[in-house]
């Protein structure tokens, strides 16, 4: 399930319909799709695309993308790290950023134009639209896991913008699954 948190009120929204609602006030898609328990845990990307097909048909049409792919990350994944670092920092796009997480999960956080900055921890199931030009940035969680299905519009939209506004130093990148390390003050 997926967790809505204001880190600077220190509130956590878990209901999908509160966070949908919020999400769609602020101009972001949110939502959940089934049929995830059916592929094989070695499925290939293409066996993925196949399995989502109704869906990221759904999503092509509704926000004109003409391409998908899948991203899958782990741990031991070569350069993981440099990976990460290009996204952790917060960042705007010329393209939406769609993501399917079909397995893992991962944390954005999302700095509106209004509002405070907020994040939404995404778990397997989860559908998002980060609208282009959302100021935004992305961690991956303790166990440094993902897959997902990404949908474009023009892949070289994709290239980050950074706002270098120092807004991703003020949050902690915390998770709330499974890996869910609590921040402990060392004094
Ligand atoms: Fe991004």
């Amino acid at each position: 399930m997926a967790t809505l948190t204001f880190p600077q009120e220190g509130r956590v929204v878990e209901d999908p319909q509160e966070i949908s609602r919020f999400l769609a006030g602020v101009g972001i898609w949110y939502g959940k799709f089934a049929g995830t328990d059916s592929l094989p845990e070695d499925a290939g990307d293409q066996e993925i695309l196949d399995a989502y097909q109704g869906p990221i048909q759904q999503l092509m049409r509704e926000g004109g993308y003409v391409t998908a792919d899948v991203i899958n990350v782990k741990s031991t994944t070569p350069g993981v790290e440099a990976m990460l670092a290009r996204f952790n920092k917060e960042h705007w796009h010329d393209e939406d950023e769609v993501r399917f997480i079909v397995d893992g999960r991962g944390l954005f956080h999302i700095h509106p134009t209004e509002g405070p900055t907020f994040s939404l921890e995404v778990v397997k199931g989860d559908m998002i639209r980060v609208p282009r030009g959302t100021h935004h940035w992305f961690d991956l969680c303790a166990d440094k896991t993902i897959r997902a299905i990404r949908l474009f519009q023009d892949k070289s939209g994709w290239t980050p913008h950074y706002t270098e506004s120092g807004e991703d130093t003020k949050f902690q990148p915390l998770c709330f699954g499974p890996s869910y390390i609590p921040f402990q003050r060392t004094l």
